[in-house]
């Protein structure tokens, strides 16, 4: 093994950690509240249920979100990512609730823009919250979800956010081709303005178990599985080319999805495409944290932060994480003190 020649004292990379005022000129990445974008879940019910394996997190009725929205638009997070929890009579095979113009997310959509016009609000399109089976799209008879098909659901639902006033759609299903027919059918129909954030890079992940709680769809889903359209979480160059299919299609924004596992993935998509990126901080990464820390195996004061920042550093522009107004709030402190 080859050494590098003696250089000490001369290089001493400590000097720069030595003190706070150099460690802060020194800072490479910065996150704010900005950077956020917070999910939530919102029901048919009235008042708040807690979500089981995601402490902190609760399904919120409509007077409740526009509660968490204010908080929101206080801390300066920018943007709220809504996901209807529709009451299990709602679900059916094909999933019709999910474009119903007075159906949880449409309504939810209406409140907030005519409450707080200023907010970004971005609506996550999928069928797997609807559907009786848990899938995202249609299946066939043999259970197999057909890709051009669902594509016609998922324009429904679309418009329907778009109609309702969402600024920013996000198609979810990992359906081949539906970026660029969502955009087609926003052009047709005047909603030149609305943006799109894909789920370009979505993996068949373990991590989205809470999630499935939450809307109620993991019991439905049973034993079934997503892996016939979300990505092998093996691939990585797979994940490149999505991402050019979403940009070639009419995508504005393009989102990897889990987050902390697939650090390398943002990375990557970030310096070949230079768009902006998200990344989704997912149900499971959440909750693991948050296990730890209600143990007090992890310092809440530190690891939250540092779980973001990671994703900047690795090329994110933002994250979608349930810790956004925790965050902001811990964000806020610092710069008071
Ligand atoms: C729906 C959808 C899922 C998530 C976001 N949109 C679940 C899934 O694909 O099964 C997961 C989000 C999370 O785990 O926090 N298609």
């Amino acid at each position: 093994m080859n050494f590098p020649p003696r250089i000490m004292p001369n290089t001493r990379m400590r000097r720069m950690r030595h003190d706070d005022f150099s460690r802060r000129m020194m800072r490479e990445t910065i996150l704010t509240a900005n950077d956020f974008i917070l999910p939530v879940f919102v029901h048919e019910k009235s008042g708040r249920t807690p979500v089981e394996c995601m402490p902190g997190v609760e399904r919120l009725s409509i007077d409740e979100l526009l509660k968490v929205a204010e908080q929101a638009l206080e801390l300066g997070v920018p943007v709220l990512d809504l996901f209807g929890v529709p009451n299990p009579e709602c679900k059916t095979a094909d999933g019709r609730a999910a474009w119903d113009e007075n159906g949880i997310i449409q309504r939810a959509i209406r409140a907030l823009k005519s409450r707080f016009p200023e907010l970004g609000v971005m609506a996550d399109q999928a069928l797997d919250p609807y559907t009786t089976h848990g899938q995202d799209g249609l299946p066939d008879a043999n259970g197999y979800i057909q890709n051009d098909e669902t594509i016609e659901a998922i324009i429904k639902q679309s418009l329907s956010h778009a109609d309702a006033g969402a600024d920013i759609l996000s198609p979810s299903d990992m359906m081949d081709g539906r970026i660029g027919a969502v955009r087609e059918a926003l052009e047709e129909n005047g909603f030149i303005h609305t943006r799109i954030m894909s789920y370009a890079a979505k993996y068949a992940s373990a991590f989205y178990g809470p999630f499935r709680s939450a809307v109620g769809s993991a019991g439905n889903l049973g034993k079934g599985n997503k892996y016939t359209y979300q990505m092998d979480p093996a691939n990585s160059n797979e994940a490149l080319h999505e991402v050019a299919l979403d940009i070639a299609e009419g995508a504005d924004m393009v989102m990897i999805k889990p987050g902390m596992p697939y650090l390398d993935i943002i990375r990557r998509v970030k310096d070949e495409f230079a768009v902006p990126t998200y990344a989704y901080q997912v149900s499971g990464e959440y909750a693991m944290l948050q296990a730890a820390i209600q143990n007090g195996w992890l310092d809440a004061d530190k690891v939250i932060i540092e779980s973001l920042l990671a994703f900047k550093r690795a090329g994110a522009d933002g994250i979608l994480t349930y810790f956004a107004l925790d965050a902001a709030q811990r964000l806020k402190q610092q710069s008071n003190v």
